[in-house]
């Protein structure tokens, strides 16, 4: 039986984007090698600024043609705002991406990995090591509301949360299926249904329906407020936390930074069902203070392939990338580190070294 190639759209877009993108396909084609899997690449130079000052747009008119027939789409980082201002440049491609694709689900891992040492005193590798899952498309983040009476003493602006069934239940489902898969099997609800009166206690309804199809996973539910607290003072106690928007939005970027360097954290946009394809970044940005020196850390690039890799199917292969950053980074030879991680490295001297430690 023939082979079928895995069709991945790359896009580096600004900054350390350039930089570190060739460094997590070096890091996939170890892996591709290994567990003989068929990746094809094709790249893109829209989805960045220097696209956007050549044709006055982010992206071309016909993108979502374009990248519709592609199983995945590997991005680096977009962003320059001394060139195109930031409001343009996200919303000019990736938003775009997250919403006619229907990407729905955001998914963080928060994992302490070794070497790097974390913000939270006496934490190790091991006492972190949980998801967030944030739900991408509605609740806080509706467009529903509007303002009145402008520039008057009664000048009124309202902004309204939107759930639906739909919306709420596949968020739930993913998470309780990724919590089920995992040894720990818990979920943890984040809500504010003591505060936000309507829509937080339907959340925790529906929380409850959901749990009844998977009575192996233990569920807890915190307030957002206290939740963050415990992210800081108990990161131990967590495997997998779903959340609207908003309080998602918080949680994901408040979960890796617990966790050490900007640099190693990836990130996935993903639509479950495979109609549309899902996106891998990393967490940061394009970096426009490093940008250029080849310093930049290549791992959350390399670390959103693993999950690529994951998400179209192989999961050995993308647990063999993880395992090969974790050696790296635990190995006693820091010369290849960048800079970040207190070594002399280059993003090319340490994606070398992950490409091969997969092997
Ligand atoms: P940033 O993440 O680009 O940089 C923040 C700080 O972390 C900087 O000091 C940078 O040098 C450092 N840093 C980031 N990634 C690193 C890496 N791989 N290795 C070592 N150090 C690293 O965030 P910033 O500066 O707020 O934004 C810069 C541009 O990136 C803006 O245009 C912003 O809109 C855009 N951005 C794009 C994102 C995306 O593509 N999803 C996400 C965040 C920001
Ligand atoms: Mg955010």
């Amino acid at each position: 039986a023939q082979k079928k190639a895995h069709k991945i759209a790359v896009i580096a877009g600004d900054g350390i984007g350039i930089e570190v993108v060739p460094e997590g396909l070096r890091a996939l084609e170890a892996a591709a090698r290994r567990f003989d899997i068929e990746l094809e690449f094709e790249h893109f130079e829209f989805g960045s600024c220097d696209y956007y000052l050549e044709h006055g747009k982010m992206l071309p008119d016909d993108w979502f043609e374009i990248l519709s027939g592609f199983d995945a789409i590997f991005y680096g980082a977009v962003g320059w705002p001394d060139k195109v201002p930031d409001h343009i440049s996200l919303w000019g491609s990736l938003l775009q991406f997250r919403r006619h694709f229907d990407q729905y689900i955001n998914l963080r891992p928060c994992r302490l990995m070794p070497g790097i040492k974390s913000p939270l005193a006496d934490r190790e590798p091991g006492d972190i090591d949980f998801y967030v899952v944030r739900e991408n498309t509605e609740g806080e983040y509706s467009s529903i509301g509007g303002k009145i009476f402008e520039g008057t003493e009664r000048e009124t602006v309202m902004q309204e949360t939107v759930m639906t069934r739909t919306g709420v239940d596949r968020v739930l489902k993913y998470a309780f299926e990724l919590a089920q898969s995992r040894p720990r099997r818990k979920l943890t609800s984040a809500t504010k249904s003591n505060g936000i009166s309507i829509t937080m206690p339907y959340w925790d309804e529906r929380v409850k329906a959901m749990a009844k199809g998977y009575p192996d996973v233990s569920v807890d539910q915190f307030h957002i407020d206290i939740l963050t607290a415990n992210f800081v003072l108990h990161p131990d106690w967590f495997d997998v936390v779903v959340a609207s928007n908003l309080f998602g939005d918080i949680l994901s970027d408040l979960g890796p930074a617990c966790t050490g360097t900007i640099g190693v954290a990836p990130s996935a946009n993903i639509n479950p069902e495979g109609e549309f394809p899902s996106l891998f970044e990393p967490v940061h940005g394009s970096a426009p203070d490093i940008a250029g020196k080849g310093i930049a850390n290549p791992i959350g690039q390399i670390w959103c392939g693993a999950m690529m890799l994951e998400h179209l199917g192989f999961k050995e292969a993308g647990d063999a990338m993880v395992s090969a950053i974790e050696k790296v980074l635990a190995s006693d030879d820091k010369s290849a580190l960048t800079p970040d991680l207190k070594g002399k490295g280059t993003t090319q001297s340490l994606g070398e070294k992950i490409a091969a430690a997969i092997g």
